[in-house]
């Protein structure tokens, strides 16, 4: 069997994904129009053709006006639905995504609204499509922490419901510790922790995402490349970094993705995954993070095998799951493998 289509193939889990990040064009005009909503393009080309970032806040912007669309609890169950029916042809068998309450709150939509759409296609994403997922409340980090903590709140009510929480947003200036309070009380309430760092900001989020949040998994963590003592750090605590190819290489985190870090990273034994992070802006889900790296950074079949067990490993699923779904990698392996 071929690379790609070894790579296609082969059961995984995606990580780092964000709902919103994942609503295609053709949706968005639908759901606009059914919401009677203006959107500032005139065509589904020309929304494409804006879909050419130069750094994080310039995509930020667009996602956010974007997500402007969504105001019913159908929304965004159309939203998450549609993104499962994408992965579930990808061989994904369990996702963990992420939501950005206060991206709607923010436009009057209530909390409920949002959460119970999303629910609702994860529990038929189970049900229909066999794929497992679980939730991550995302903090937004160009808000303020009393934000942040109200958000916290909010989603209290569905304790349960919710894994873990996240930090995503603008980077660079809004450091993890400017979010310590909410990280604490999150953690008080029996959530896992989650970070974006080291995407555009330096290694020192990423070291204030360990030592100072106590996170389980980081969200990129690309900078950790710039210190051996980081690096050494994050492989002795096996933490999971969630690398995003494609997303790098159009917020123009690597110039090219030929200079992708992913297969150093890989070769240092750092616990990394490939993930989509927001699909349907950067061009390809996550199969096309695994087979676009094929020709441009040498990705082997131990490679795809290494990262498609990292991303059940560094999940946050239960060990006997994590068994399962490892095992499941070996059958196809012991088949499919040259
Ligand atoms: N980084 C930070 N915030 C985000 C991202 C990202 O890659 N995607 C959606 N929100
Ligand atoms: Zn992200």
């Amino acid at each position: 069997m071929d690379l790609k289509r070894f790579a296609e193939g082969i059961p995984k889990a995606e990580l780092h994904l964000h709902l919103e990040g994942s609503f295609e064009p053709e949706l968005m005009f639908e759901i606009a129009a059914r919401n009677k909503v203006d959107i500032p393009y005139a065509s589904i080309e020309e929304v494409k053709t804006a879909y050419n970032f130069n750094n994080l806040q310039e995509f930020l912007d667009i996602y956010y006006a974007g997500a402007g669309v969504l105001l019913k609890k159908r929304d965004f169950y159309d939203l998450t639905w549609a993104y499962l029916e994408k992965v579930a042809a990808e061989n994904v068998k369990h996702v963990e995504v992420f939501f950005d309450p206060q991206t709607h709150t923010h436009r009057g939509v209530e909390f409920d609204v949002v959460i119970e759409g999303i629910l609702d296609a994860l529990k038929d994403g189970e049900k229909k499509l066999e794929v497992s997922s679980y939730l991550i409340m995302s903090y937004l980090r160009h808000l303020d922490e009393d934000d942040a903590i109200r958000t916290l709140k909010q989603g209290l009510a569905y304790r349960d419901e919710i894994i873990g929480v996240g930090l995503d947003s603008s980077e660079k200036g809004n450091p993890p510790s400017k979010f310590a309070e909410v990280f604490s009380m999150s953690k008080e309430a029996g959530w896992k922790l989650c970070c974006h760092a080291g995407e555009e900001g330096p290694s020192e989020y990423i070291w204030e995402a360990i030592d100072l949040i106590g996170v389980d998994r980081i969200d990129h963590g690309n900078r950790c490349l710039d210190d051996p003592k980081l690096i050494e750090r994050l492989i002795e605590m096996e933490i999971g970094l969630t690398i995003c190819p494609l997303s790098n290489d159009k917020l123009q985190v690597v110039d090219d993705l030929s200079e992708h870090p992913l297969k150093t990273m890989l070769s240092k034994n750092l616990k990394v995954t490939s993930n989509s992070d927001d699909p349907a802006y950067f061009g390809g889900y996550m199969n096309r993070n695994f087979t676009d790296l094929i020709e441009p950074i040498g990705l082997t079949e131990d490679d795809i095998i290494r990262l498609a067990k990292n991303s059940f490993e560094t999940s946050f699923l239960p060990v006997n799951k994590i068994a399962a779904y490892c095992g499941m990698i070996d059958d196809y392996v012991n088949v499919h493998a040259t």
